[in-house]
């Protein structure tokens, strides 16, 4: 959607903000031994507190309110009975909707050890990945300005991926949002396609959310009909915000 009235950007800014807390929290209340669907209960009470829906719910009658994925899964992991062990990697993803409007976050982080210590993998191999991508975001964000062309977003995470020696995973994109979960523009490339010739403009709500891997970034559907992981098993991390698109920086709605 083109956000284009205060009622607008303050029903937006109230669903992010419900989007970004629940984030927040579930990534706190993270540990080892508790399964996801305790997680995910976590970010339920959160919603309903706050008068939200679960988006996925909404949209595609998702099996659960929060996706949250255990690696090699990356995207769309259904909370289940899977109980998380330290230095784990795991991606959170929280979409909600609330009056008729969407936001949607994620972040990818480490179950923490009892002992606040990070583990060997975790410092040599996990930490750069997790670094690299919310560095691929930040500049993403800041190449979502009006005027400019949105393949641009994809360029600036395809560049960033490439400057720290990591791959994009190229079959999953960002997306139109505001008014549905995934609306207009569909597929924002996490890398620069030529062939797109989009303009941003001033109001245009997005949810820009790079993902880059150790691996090839190839993708494959789990049997469960949701979860996708790396077809090759390698690591991948995602960091997602939801945008309105300005003149300047753009209007982080899920900080
Ligand atoms: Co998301
Ligand atoms: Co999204």
């Amino acid at each position: 959607m083109t956000a284009d009235s205060d009622d607008d950007i303050k029903a937006l800014k109230a669903i992010g903000h419900i989007c970004a807390e629940t984030l927040r929290e579930m990534m706190q209340a993270v540990r080892p031994g508790m399964t996801t669907r305790e997680l995910d209960a976590r970010g339920r009470s959160l919603l309903e507190s706050a008068g939200a829906r679960s988006a996925p719910q909404v949209a595609y009658n998702y099996p659960g309110t929060t996706c949250i994925s255990v690696s090699p899964v990356i995207a769309h992991g259904i909370p289940g009975d899977h109980v998380l062990q330290e230095g784990e990697l795991i991606h959170i993803d929280v979409s909600a909707e609330r009056a008729g409007y969407f936001g949607d976050t994620g972040a990818s982080l480490t179950v923490p050890a009892k002992t606040g210590d990070r583990s060997e993998r975790a410092l040599a191999e996990i930490d750069p990945l997790l670094a690299a991508t919310r560095q691929a975001l930040a500049k993403a964000l800041g190449a979502a300005r009006a005027g400019r062309r949105l393949n641009g977003i994809g360029r600036a995470v395809e560049d960033e991926a490439a400057r720290s020696g990591f791959n994009v995973i190229a079959d999953l994109t960002g997306h139109g949002i505001g008014r549905s979960l995934h609306e207009a523009p569909r597929e924002i490339w996490n890398f620069h396609n030529r062939q797109d010739h989009r303009i941003l403009n001033e109001g245009l709500v997005l949810a820009i959310e790079p993902f880059l891997t150790t691996g090839q970034g190839r993708i494959k559907q789990a049997a469960d009909g949701w979860s996708l992981l790396t077809a090759d098993s390698a690591i991948a991390a995602q960091f997602e915000h939801t945008i309105v698109v300005t003149q300047g920086d753009p209007l982080i709605l899920t900080l």
